[in-house]
């Protein structure tokens, strides 16, 4: 007997998941289990247009509880998977209901990562992640004044942009010597950096926090930062995150940074697979296996597997792509940057419109654009036709991204199948 696909996980890649197997026509039975009481929700705004009062709660949703119900979709809400028993290809609930899977899919995301402050956890120590931490934290913002932000990466500086908006004054401390280092060009840190400052923020990097000052309550007031003290009012930590793999290690799958999966997203078990955050997948042009942070990566993985569960093969390999509002500037990535690639500017940083080029092996591998969605399309385009842009071509006069695809050959093969062949 079929008991259909259980997911894991109701974030952006398990709902996504649900939706496009229905689209596709998949008849069994679906449930989505999710740990949180509301139905899924997209998540980039939560550090954005939500904060910033421009989207309301109302929408959040991806869906109406109607869809689901329409679409014979269960979505079951704060009520998390506690267990996988792979033996009786069930999964328990905390609630101790018991779910039987024909098909198992892993969709639990990841989490913040805490600072290990002692003592009770403070309540003006915030972290952003869930739609509650962004109601929380937006709602805080509003009566604070003195704001400090730990952690230069995409949710410090999105939140830092906001704050000033809200007037406060912002203090961010980053531990690496320059911003969002993890995922972008020294160039793009650069340009970030005064922007922020211009915007009004202090950003000290290579800077850690040497002491938090707290009142009885456990409440942060102060922080010390060499010889310097800051009153605070509210902190935000945003320090990057760790997978949930814990419940596919507990069920003896194969975990390494994330749930590992092969180029199909499967898991060591055949019956059980895994996207979004959580997964560690090979990847045609990197060398190991990458887990990738994003939305993107969370919605095309969902659409490939729910393509795969309903029995068309293939491999996994769209092109990555991200985005980042701050400081009135759009910063866009195509492609997955490794930090040894080398770069070469197109544009004028200066005149607050320009692209990133990342080359590997003399040959275009990502492209960061800042205020140039022209770009962006093209670089997305130009990576997904597997079109070999040398260096050389890039430091040519008058060279652009938009003129680089006008002149690729049409039907170039799709990016899996040319990366396959220049990857051997
Ligand atoms: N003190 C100061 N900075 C720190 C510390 C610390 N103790 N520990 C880490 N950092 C810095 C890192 O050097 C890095 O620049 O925090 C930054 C974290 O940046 P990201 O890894 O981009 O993580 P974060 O901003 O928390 O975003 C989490 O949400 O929007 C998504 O794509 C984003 O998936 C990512 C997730």
């Amino acid at each position: 007997m079929n008991t259909g696909t259980v997911i894991i996980g109701a974030g952006q890649a398990g709902a996504q998941l649900a939706i496009s197997l229905r689209e596709l026509g998949y008849s069994e039975k679906i449930t989505l289990i999710g740990d949180e009481e509301h139905l899924p929700y997209q998540r980039p705004p939560l550090s954005k247009e939500y904060m910033s009062g421009q989207l309301a709660d109302l929408e959040l949703p991806l869906r109406t509880a109607d869809y689901y119900e329409k679409h014979a979709i269960e979505v079951v809400t704060a009520d998390p998977a506690a267990r996988i028993c792979r033996e009786e290809a069930a999964v328990t609930l905390a609630s101790g209901r018991r779910v039987p899977y024909t098909q198992l899919v892993l969709a639990t995301g990841a989490r913040n990562r805490r600072l290990p402050l002692e003592g009770r956890e403070p309540a003006n120590v915030h972290y952003l992640r869930t739609r509650d931490d962004a109601a929380r934290l937006r709602e805080a913002l509003g009566a604070a004044q003195d704001i400090l932000i730990v952690g230069a990466g995409f949710i410090g500086l999105e939140f830092a942009s906001v704050a000033r908006l809200a007037g406060a004054r912002v203090t961010v401390v980053e531990m690496a010597d320059r911003v969002m280092g993890r995922a972008v060009s020294e160039e793009i840190s650069v340009y970030f950096a005064a922007r922020h400052t211009a915007w009004g923020a202090e950003v000290l990097c290579s800077t850690s926090v040497d002491e938090f000052q707290r009142a009885e309550d456990g409440r942060v007031t102060a922080v010390r930062i060499g010889d310097r003290t800051l009153p605070v009012d509210l902190v935000l930590v945003g320090i990057g995150v760790i997978p949930n793999a814990e419940l596919a290690q507990e069920a003896g799958l194969a975990v390494g940074n994330g749930i590992v999966v092969d180029s199909g997203l499967t898991t060591s078990d055949p019956s059980v697979f895994a996207i979004g955050d959580c997964a560690s997948h090979p990847r045609p042009e990197t060398a190991g296996l990458v887990r990738v942070e994003s939305v993107q990566n969370a919605a095309d993985q969902a659409r490939f597997l729910a393509r795969r569960l309903c029995s068309q093969d293939g491999d996994y390999a769209d092109v990555p792509w991200f985005w980042s509002h701050q400081t009135g500037d759009k910063l866009q990535i195509a492609g997955l940057a490794q930090p040894t690639d080398g770069t070469v500017v197109l544009g004028d940083p200066g005149a607050g419109h320009f692209s990133v080029a990342r080359v590997r092996d003399g040959r275009l591998a990502a492209v960061e654009s800042v205020n140039s969605p022209g770009d962006h399309l093209a670089s997305r385009r130009l990576l997904a036709n597997g079109a070999q842009i040398t260096e050389e071509q890039l430091h040519q006069p008058g060279f652009t991204l938009r003129k680089a695809l006008h002149a690729a050959p049409e039907g170039a093969p799709t990016n899996h199948r040319l990366l396959e062949r220049t990857t051997r």
